[in-house]
C-alpha cells in the first residue's frame, strides 16, 4: 500500500471512536520497531519526523525508508507526517517530498520559540491548507502553545502559560480549513511534564472536553502525549543514567481525551526512553561487546513494546484491515468537490 492520507486515518478512526498513535522516528530501527508493532497489533498508523529528525537523518534516507515500510507492510494503512512545520516553506519542502501530512505549528513564530499572534497563526496556517488540500495533503494545526523544548522547538514552560482557549480554537478552525487541531491543554514535551502524578490543576482536560463540546466533529490532536513510565525510568537509573523522578500523561487521561474527540496521539519520548534503558542494560552488563546490533536489536524491540501497548490502548488496533486507502489524488478531488469537508461543525456554547 502506498503512503495514505491521514485525514482518511482520521476520519475512521473518528467512525470507529478510537485514536491513533503517531510516533516519532529518526532512523530505520525506530521505524521498523512501528511497523512490527502494527502488524503484530493490525493497527492504522502514523509515523511522524520533525524538522529535527530531517537534519539528523536527511529527507532522502527518511523518506525511502518510509516507502520501504509501506512496501514490507502492504496490509498497514502507513500516514508519513511532517511533525511542528515552523514555516510555510517547511511545509512546503515537505510536502513535495512526499510526505502525505503536515503540521503548520503557526502557534509559535517561525524561530520555532516567541509565541505568534493569532492573526499571524491564521494566516501562515491557511496558506499551508490551501497549498497542500491541492495536492491532496493534510494539514495539522496548532491552537495555543505547548510546554517544553523538543529538538530545539518550542516555548519552554510548564504548559500553563498558553493554554488553548476555546473560543478562539473555533475561530481558528473555521478561518483555517485543517484537518486536525493540536490544543495545549498543559502538556509539553519531553520526560518532565509533571512533578507528581497530574491532576486537573496541571492537566486541563476539562478544557479538552469544552473544546470538543464546541468542535463535535474536529480531530483533535494531544501533543507531549507520553506517559513516562517509572518502569522505563527505573531501567535507565539502574544501568547508570541519572534521570529524576518525573511524571507524564497517564494513559487513562489519554483514554479520556479519546472519547472526547482525540484521534491522534503523539508520542516520542517514552520510545526514547525505551531505546536508551535496553542500550544501557546491554553495554552495562555486557562491556566486552562492540557490535551495534548487539544493543541495536534489544533496543529495537523494547520499543515495539511499547508502540504495541500502545496502539492497544489508544483502540487502533485490529483496525488495518476496515477500509480501502485511497490515493492522494483521490484525496485531493475530495477536497477540490467538497466530499472532504474543511468546515467544522461548530455547535453553541
Ligand atoms: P512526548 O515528548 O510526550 O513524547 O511528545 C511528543 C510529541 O508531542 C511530538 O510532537
Amino acid at each position: 500500500m502506498p503512503l495514505v492520507s491521514m485525514r482518511q486515518l482520521l476520519d475512521e478512526a473518528a467512525k470507529g471512536g478510537y485514536g491513533v498513535g503517531a510516533f516519532n522516528v529518526n532512523d530505520m530501527e525506530q521505524i521498523q520497531a512501528i511497523m512490527e508493532a502494527a502488524k503484530q497489533t493490525n493497527s492504522p498508523v502514523i509515523i511522524q519526523a520533525s524538522r529535527g529528525a530531517r537534519a539528523f537523518a536527511q529527507d532522502n534516507y527518511l523518506y525511502h525508508l518510509m516507502l520501504a515500510a509501506a512496501e514490507l507492510y502492504p496490509e498497514i494503512p502507513l500516514a508519513m507526517h511532517l511533525d511542528h512545520g515552523n514555516s510555510f516553506e517547511t511545509c512546503k519542502s515537505a510536502i513535495e517530498l512526499g510526505f502525505t501530512s503536515v503540521m503548520m505549528d503557526g502557534s509559535l513564530k517561525a524561530d520555532g520559540k516567541t509565541p505568534a499572534t493569532f492573526e499571524e497563526n491564521v494566516a501562515v496556517t491557511k496558506q499551508v491548507v490551501d497549498f497542500a488540500h491541492e495536492r491532496g495533503i493534510t494539514v495539522e494545526g496548532e491552537i495555543g502553545v505547548l510546554g517544553g523544548i523538543e529538538d530545539g522547538h518550542g516555548a519552554g514552560g510548564t504548559g500553563l502559560e498558553h493554554v488553548t482557549d476555546p473560543d478562539q480554537a473555533v475561530e481558528f478552525a473555521e478561518k483555517t480549513g485543517v484537518d486536525a487541531l493540536a490544543i495545549a491543554i498543559g502538556t509539553s514535551h519531553g520526560a518532565y511534564k509533571f512533578s507528581k502524578k497530574p491532576d486537573g490543576s496541571v492537566l486541563k482536560m476539562d478544557i479538552l472536553i469544552a473544546i470538543h463540546k464546541r468542535l463535535p466533529k474536529t480531530h483533535l490532536v494531544m501533543h507531549g502525549s507520553s506517559s513516562v513510565p517509572k518502569d522505563l525510568q527505573d531501567i535507565i537509573n539502574q544501568y547508570g543514567g541519572k534521570l529524576k523522578e518525573t511524571w507524564g500523561v497517564p494513559v487513562e487521561e489519554i483514554q479520556l481525551g479519546i472519547r472526547n474527540g482525540v484521534r491522534k496521539v503523539n508520542v516520542d519520548t517514552d520510545n526514547r526512553l525505551a531505546i536508551t534503558g535496553a542500550i544501557r542494560k546491554v553495554l552495562w552488563e555486557t562491556p566486552e561487546k562492540f557490535d551495534p546490533r548487539d544493543y541495536l536489536k534489544p533496543a529495537r524491540e523494547a520499543m515495539q513494546k511499547v508502540v504495541a501497548q500502545r496502539m492497544t490502548q489508544f483502540g487502533q488496533a485490529g483496525h488495518a484491515g476496515d477500509y480501502k486507502a485511497l490515493s492522494i489524488a483521490e484525496i485531493a478531488k475530495g477536497y477540490k468537490d467538497g466530499s472532504l469537508s474543511t468546515k467544522p461543525l461548530v455547535a453553541d456554547k
